[in-house]
C-alpha cells in the first residue's frame, strides 16, 4: 500500500547513554527499526528500559552517540538543531511523556502555535483547532489554561498540538500515563481512528490495552528490542536474530 519506497522512520545500530550523577545509564545500545508509512508500532517495556530516550532519539530532541536516523529516506545524521527544529514542525508531531503545554497559553493558543510556527495563516491555524478539538471533545475548553484542566484533558490537547500540522509521524510517549481507563479509552479510540485515516504512530505506553490498538507491539528491554511482533500473531521477520526489523514490504 505505501507509495514511498523509504520507511518513514528507519535507524540503524542507534546509541544512546546518558552521563548524570550515577553511573552512566546506557538507555539505548544498538536499535534498528524500521516503521512503514500507516504503520501503528507500540513499543511497551519496563520503567527505566529506554523507551523515552528511544523516542527522542527518533524526534531528534537528543542526539544519539552512535547509530544513524533516517526520516523518509533522508539521512538526519547531519541535521542541526534549527533542521531538527524545522523538520519536526514539518513531519514529525510528539506527545511528551508530561505533556509539555505551555502554562502560559490558552489551549486554543498552544493548539495553534506549531502551526503559527510552520507559517499558516491564523485563520487557517484557527480552523484546524478548531476541528481537532472538536474531534477530540474539547469544544467549550478553548480558553482555558492548561492548569486548569484535569490530566486527561491536558493529554487531549497535547495530542491535539501534536497533530495540528498534520505531520506524516505521530510520536507520542505515554499518551495515556495519567488517564484512568475511560480516558484511556478515549486517547485508544482517537488514535486509532487517526490511523485509520493513513496516521504513521510510534507510542510508547504501559497500557496493554492501548497497545493492543497498534498493528505492531515491540517489547523493549534494557535498551534492546527484545520482541517485535504483528498483533495477529504472525512474528516479525528477523526478531531476535538479525536485529533489523523490516516487515512486510
Ligand atoms: N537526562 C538523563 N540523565 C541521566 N540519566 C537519564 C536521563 N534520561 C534518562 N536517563 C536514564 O536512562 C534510562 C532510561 O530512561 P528512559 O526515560 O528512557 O526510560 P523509560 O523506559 O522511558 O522509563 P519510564 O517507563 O519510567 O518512562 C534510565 O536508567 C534513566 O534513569
Ligand atoms: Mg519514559
Amino acid at each position: 500500500m505505501s507509495d514511498s519506497p523509504a520507511p518513514v522512520l528507519r535507524a540503524e545500530r542507534l546509541v544512546k547513554t546518558h552521563h548524570g550523577e550515577g553511573a552512566p545509564a546506557h538507555a539505548v545500545r544498538g536499535v534498528d527499526l524500521r516503521v512503514r508509512r500507516g504503520e501503528f508500532v507500540a513499543i511497551t517495556g519496563p520503567s527505566g528500559a529506554g523507551k523515552s530516550t528511544l523516542l527522542h532519539l527518533l524526534g531528534g530532541l537528543q542526539r544519539p552517540d552512535s547509530g544513524s536516523l533516517w526520516l523518509d529516506g533522508e539521512c538526519t545524521d547531519d541535521y542541526t538543531e534549527a533542521r531538527w527544529a524545522v523538520e519536526r514542525r514539518k513531519r514529525i508531531g510528539i506527545v511528551f511523556q508530561f505533556f509539555n503545554l505551555v502554562s502560559n497559553l490558552s489551549v486554543a493558543d498552544n493548539v495553534e502555535l506549531p502551526a503559527l510556527l510552520a507559517g499558516v495563516s491564523p485563520r487557517r491555524a484557527r480552523a484546524e483547532r478548531e476541528e481537532l478539538l472538536a474531534e477530540l471533545g474539547l469544544t467549550g475548553k478553548e480558553r482555558s489554561m492548561p492548569g486548569e484542566l484535569s490530566g486527561g484533558e491536558q493529554q487531549r490537547v497535547a495530542l491535539a498540538r501534536a497533530l495540528v500540522n498534520h505531520p506524516p509521524l505521530l510520536l507520542a510517549d505515554e499518551p495515556a500515563g495519567s488517564l484512568d481507563s475511560k480516558g484511556t479509552r478515549e486517547v485508544t479510540r482517537l488514535l486509532t481512528r487517526f490511523h485509520g485515516r493513513g496516521q504513521t504512530i510510534v507510542l510508547v505506553t504501559h497500557d496493554a490495552r492501548l497497545a493492543s490498538a497498534a498493528d505492531r507491539v515491540i517489547s523493549f528491554f534494557d535498551g534492546r528490542i527484545a520482541d517485535d511482533a504483528e498483533l495477529d500473531g504472525a512474528p516479525a521477520r528477523g526478531a531476535g536474530t538479525s536485529g533489523v526489523l523490516e516487515l512486510r514490504d
